[in-house]
Parts: C-alpha cells; structure tokens; sequence
C-alpha cells in the first residue's frame, strides 16, 4: 500500500507500522518560505520585499490605532466565548455587503447578496471553490495568467480545474484587454472566471472603469460566473473608488460571488477575517445558496474566529471609528504609492537604462519589476533583498531609508 511501511529496516521482532515514514518532504510555500529564510538571515541591512504585507516607513507592520480602541471596546464589553453562527454575525454580514456595493446600494437593499464571514479571504476562496464544486456541480474556473499562486491551489484543492486567461501584454506592464476578452469569449458557459477586484497580484495592473463594464458585458452573454477576489480594497484609489469596478460588473450580471478580505486593509493578517458575499438573481435563490454555503463551511471549520470580524464590525459600526479607520488606510495606500514614484525617480537618478516609470502606475502592494529569476538570486545571494522568483516586488516593503541600498542593488544586477 502506498505510504505505509512496515518494519523498514527494522528487525522483524519490533512491530512497527507506519503511515508517515514513507511521505516526503513537501516544498515549502513560494512566498511564506522565502519569508522564513528571510527570518534566518542574519545581514542588519536585509530588505524582504517578497510576502504581501504593509510595513510602514520605519519597516514594521503596524497595529492600526482604530484596531486597538476596537479591541479595547470588545475586551470591556465581551460576555462570552460561544460559538458564533455558522456565517457569523449578520450585521458583520451587512457591513461587509454595505462596504462592497455601497451603503445604499439597491442589491444589498433588496436582499440578492448573502455573506459568511470566514478564515480571512483564503477561507472565502475556499468555501466559494468547495460550493461551486459540491453545490453547483461547476468544474472549471479561469484565472489570469499570471495571478496569485495561491489561487490555483485553493481551487484544485477543492477538486476544481483550473484554466488560464491572457491578462497582461508583452511588455507585462499593462492590460492586454482584446486577449483577455478573446478568451473569455471561447470559455463556454457556466464556468467561472476569477477576477482581482484591484490592485491585481502579482502585477499591479487593473482595469479602467470602461474596461470593467466590456468585462461584465462579456461575462454576461457568455454566461459566466464572476468570482472575485477583493484582498486589497482602499489599496489602490480608495475604499469607494476601488469597489467600482465589481459594482460595474455586478450591475451586468445576475449573479456573482466576491471573497473579501480584511487582512491588508485593516491589518489583521493573523486574526483571519474576510467574508464570501454571494449575490444571486433573488432573494430567495440567495437563500438558498446561503443554505448550501453554511454546509460546506459546516464540514470545513464549523464556524468562523470571533476575534477579527468583531473588530470589524466594531469598527464599521460606529462612524467614527470608520472615519478614522478610512484615515488610517488612506494613510498607508499614500505611504505605498510615494515608494512607487520614489523608486522609479531613484532609479533614474542613478542613471538606470531601464524606465521604471511603469511600477507608478500600478497600484496595490504588488508590481513585476521585470527582473529574471537570476537576477533575483543575485539579489538575495549578494545583497540579502529577498524577491519572489518571478520578480514579483512588494512595493510595501520598501522605505525612504533602505531605498537608497535597494536601487543601487537592482542596479548592480539589471
Ligand atoms: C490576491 C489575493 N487574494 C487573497 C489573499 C488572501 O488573503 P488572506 O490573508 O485574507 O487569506 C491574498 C493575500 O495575499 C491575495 O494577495
């Protein structure tokens, strides 16, 4: 039998069986794994700009303000540690829809939209892939090629297929958008199509308003399911403006899945807390979805952590922890964008060849920076910068201090 031994190498006298002697080691995850030579490394002057989380301008990855007085509230005024319904709380649910579509949106209003909240948005991913697989008897999604490693995983974890559509152009610094829309044309109906709502991983690269509603109208006569992953909202624009383009979609088609995440926008990478919102073409078909979705969360986890979607809540609750939140946010998406123009004015300064003016045009934490697979090992081998394979660089991890040593470096290997 495959992955059990018995008595290997052992004298026959001592009984032993074992399912785990014959496993081998698995790789260790692309990004978390560089993260953790990252830890190992012992150069005070180390760079990581490989796994996707904000540090402010002095390299830490700060506790948002709003986050503590939250916390403060809730440590005052919790009463117990129950089990949380199975899509937890319903005004999470509510705040969650109202922050996607729009506080007086007509379809969060009208009852289409359903939301559970889940283990940050890689549980969302899951219960949408774990639904659509079980519930809807869907096989295949879509992604853009490239787009976030872990996306792939998730969905053949789930026992999905997993098919790409063209996204950027040659130059892999902007839209190709008749490729994109070439393929999504010859995918037959019924799939389901991953979009990244903005601030697209790995390559920073979003659509135009315009461009989303060709996208929508697409998907519509196409009879496509949008599933859309929204990690970054407030990242690139702003919380209002980055929602605009799945709003667009959403207007297009009559039904849509979105898994949210609150990792990056509230800083709760380790609380775990973001939320799949189902819009279905009723009220009552959202139900019914509902009704299905609490099963495949039911046989996964249960029902989610209290902790993160209680800060949440907390925070989106009150206005004016909102107001002061949306500053915070505000603040860190500033903070990224500023990396950005004084990367590539750096690179200029120095004389470069190349023109970086490109990563300013991209938004989110992510840009490809265009360097090969050997020139990010001679990054990390002579310079302890750390950067994903695929010259994925996040722009958070960059500050007005180590900039200097950063482009000398890219430099030294361009
Ligand atoms: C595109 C994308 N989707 C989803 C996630 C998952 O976020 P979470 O940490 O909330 O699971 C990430 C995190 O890096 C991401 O980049």
């Amino acid at each position: 039998m495959r992955g059990v031994s018995i008595n290997r190498g052992r004298p026959p006298h001592e009984k032993v069986f074992s399912m785990f002697e014959a496993l081998e080691m698995a790789p260790p995850d692309a990004i978390l794994g560089l993260t953790e030579a990252f830890k190992k490394d012992p150069n005070p002057d180390k760079i990581n700009l490989a796994v996707g989380v904000y540090k402010d301008a002095t390299g830490k990855t700060p506790i948002l303000q709003v986050v503590r007085e939250a916390e403060k509230r809730l440590l005052e005024s919790e009463t117990n540690k129950s089990y949380l319904p199975i899509p937890g709380p319903p005004e999470y649910g509510t705040a969650v829809r109202q922050l996607l579509f729009g506080r007086y949106s007509a379809l969060v209003a009208g009852g289409r939209g359903v939301s559970a909240q889940t283990p940050g948005g890689t549980g969302a991913l899951r219960v949408a892939a774990d639904f659509l697989k079980q519930k809807t008897g869907r096989d295949r999604i879509w992604c853009s090629k490239p787009t976030w490693a872990n996306h792939p995983a998730v969905f053949r974890a789930a026992g999905l297929t997993v098919d790409n559509y063209p996204y950027l152009d040659a130059s892999g610094t902007a839209l190709d958008l008749d490729a994109m829309l070439g393929t999504l044309r010859q995918i037959p109906a019924g799939d389901i199509v991953c979009l990244h709502a903005c601030c697209h991983n790995p390559s920073g690269v979003d659509p135009t308003l315009e461009q989303w509603a060709e996208i929508g109208q697409v998907l519509n006569e196409q009879g496509l399911l949008p599933l859309v992953d929204f990690a970054y909202q407030g990242f690139a624009e702003g919380l209002e403006i980055d929602a605009t383009g799945p709003r667009r979609v959403a207007d297009l088609v009559p039904e849509l899945i979105v898994c949210s995440s609150f990792s990056k926008n509230f800083g709760l990478y380790a609380e775990r807390v973001g939320a799949l919102t189902l819009v279905a073409e009723s009220p009552a078909n959202a139900a019914i979805a509902l009704s299905h979705l609490k099963r495949c969360i039911r046989t996964n986890y249960s029902n989610p952590p209290k902790h993160g979607g209680a800060i949440v809540a907390t925070v989106l609750g009150d206005d004016a922890l909102r107001a002061q939140w949306t500053e915070e946010l505000d603040a860190m998406r500033t903070r990224v964008n500023g990396m950005r123009q004084l990367f590539a004015d750096t690179m200029r300064a120095r004389g470069v060849d190349r023109d970086f003016a490109f990563i300013t045009r991209q938004r989110g934490m992510f840009s490809f920076s265009g360097l090969t697979p050997e020139q990010v090992d001679r990054l990390r081998g002579e310079f302890s910068i750390y950067v994903v394979r695929s010259g994925r660089v996040n722009v958070a991890g960059m500050t007005a201090r180590n900039m200097p040593r950063l482009c000398a470096a890219v430099a030294a290997v361009l």
